[in-house]
């Protein structure tokens, strides 16, 4: 266990309700890591305005084979908990009847030295109660134990993300450790592939990465579990484990409806081992999706916040635009489903506790 916080602010935040801690805790370490010398993106302050219907990337990697038999593995011995309810969602599984999931969590705030004030406390803090209310139904709490800053031009970009996770990286392999990158890029090392919106899936490796994804806009990706861990791991198997996340948007960032921190969520729910809801973008019967059967199967990511959309019209089911893991604005969020909260939660037992 890698539980040495020398240079991190300690502090625990106990639950949501009695979530009071003042902005000004969040006090930041100045252990600035800062590069001024390498000024490699000081000149080009990335716009990345999104057209206000569509969301960014989320630059998740594709499932491998063996999350997606686990996948299968677990919604078996999940099937009696579903209660059949197709737009069902995660309210009836309440905390009180679920055992409390406790994550360990550490924010690392990475700015370029020109937009050191971007991320203020309060965002920080906002975004961290909205993290724990939305998956306060699941009864996964998260446990902020540490936040820090760090001042690094190239970690910024997200473009050493090995040696950025291995200073920064926190905990074990059940530890949530979010990067908030003030001008995130997708980086030859972070092993992260790019879903365009809507019917597009450009798999990066056989294109320009910095190219095509300077002409997206993504917004964060995670790790998905990786079934292969185990407690006996080094941290050499897992230190890329954790969550890269634009900063622009936590809540209050520059980016307009998409600056509730709905990112983050997104991003975390991946972390847990869920798949966005239009997985395999197909209308095909029978087909996999996202595993999860009480979200209707789906074949167009949402973009924006539609009243109702309705991608697979033969199938029951509305798509689920309010669901987390779906591509909708921040506006449109406001659930995960209970089998997506059961999902998380078996994901949980079998992939990261005591790991
Ligand atoms: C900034 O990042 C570079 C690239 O990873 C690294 O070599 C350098 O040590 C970092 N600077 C600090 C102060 O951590
Ligand atoms: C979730 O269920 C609760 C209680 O049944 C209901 O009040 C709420 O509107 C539902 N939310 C969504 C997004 O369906
Ligand atoms: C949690 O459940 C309550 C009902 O018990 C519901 O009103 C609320 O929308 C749910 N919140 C989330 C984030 O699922
Ligand atoms: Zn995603």
């Amino acid at each position: 266990m890698q539980r040495i916080l020398r240079h991190t602010l300690i502090f625990a935040i106990v639950s949501i309700t009695s979530f009071t801690a003042p902005v000004s805790a969040f006090t930041h370490n100045t252990r600035e890591s800062s590069s001024r010398s390498s000024n490699l993106n000081s000149e080009k302050v990335q716009q990345r305005q999104l057209a206000s219907s569509q969301r960014g990337v989320c630059g998740t990697e594709e499932p491998t084979t063996q999350l997606k038999d686990a996948h299968k593995r677990l919604s078996l011995r999940e099937y009696r908990h579903a209660e059949g309810s197709i737009d069902g969602n995660a309210s009836r599984a309440t905390a009180d009847s679920l055992p409390r999931i406790e994550v360990d969590t550490w924010f690392h705030v990475v700015s370029t030295s020109e937009k050191v004030g971007l991320v203020t406390n309060t965002m920080i803090a906002s975004q961290f109660l909205y993290l724990q209310q939305a998956y306060q139904n699941s009864s996964i709490h998260y446990n902020l134990i540490g936040v820090d800053r760090s001042i690094n031009d190239t970690w910024a970009r997200n473009g050493d993300s090995a040696a950025m996770k291995r200073t920064l990286r926190k905990g074990s392999y059940s530890a949530l450790n979010v990067y908030f990158q003030t001008d995130l890029e997708v980086s030859d090392a972070s092993g992260a592939s790019s879903r365009r919106n809507g019917h597009h899936h450009h798999h990066i490796q056989n294109l320009d990465k910095r190219d095509v994804l300077s002409s997206q806009n993504l917004l964060g990706f995670c790790t998905l579990p990786n079934p292969e861990i185990t407690s006996s791991s080094s941290i050499d198997d897992y230190f890329n484990d954790g969550c890269n996340i634009l900063a622009s948007t936590m809540p209050g960032g520059s980016i307009e409806h998409y600056n509730r921190g709905g990112t983050t969520v997104h991003e975390v729910g991946h972390w847990h081992g869920l798949l966005h809801t239009f997985q395999d973008q197909t209308c095909a019967p029978g087909a996999n999706g996202d595993y999860i059967s009480d979200t209707p199967q789906q074949s167009v990511p949402t973009e924006g916040c539609p009243a109702s959309k309705d991608s697979c019209s033969d199938l029951p089911g509305m798509d689920a635009i309010w669901n987390f893991m779906d591509y909708s604005s921040d506006d449109c969020y406001r659930s995960f489903t209970v089998e997506q909260a059961s999902r998380m939660r078996s994901m949980w037992a079998t992939m990261r506790e005591g790991k």
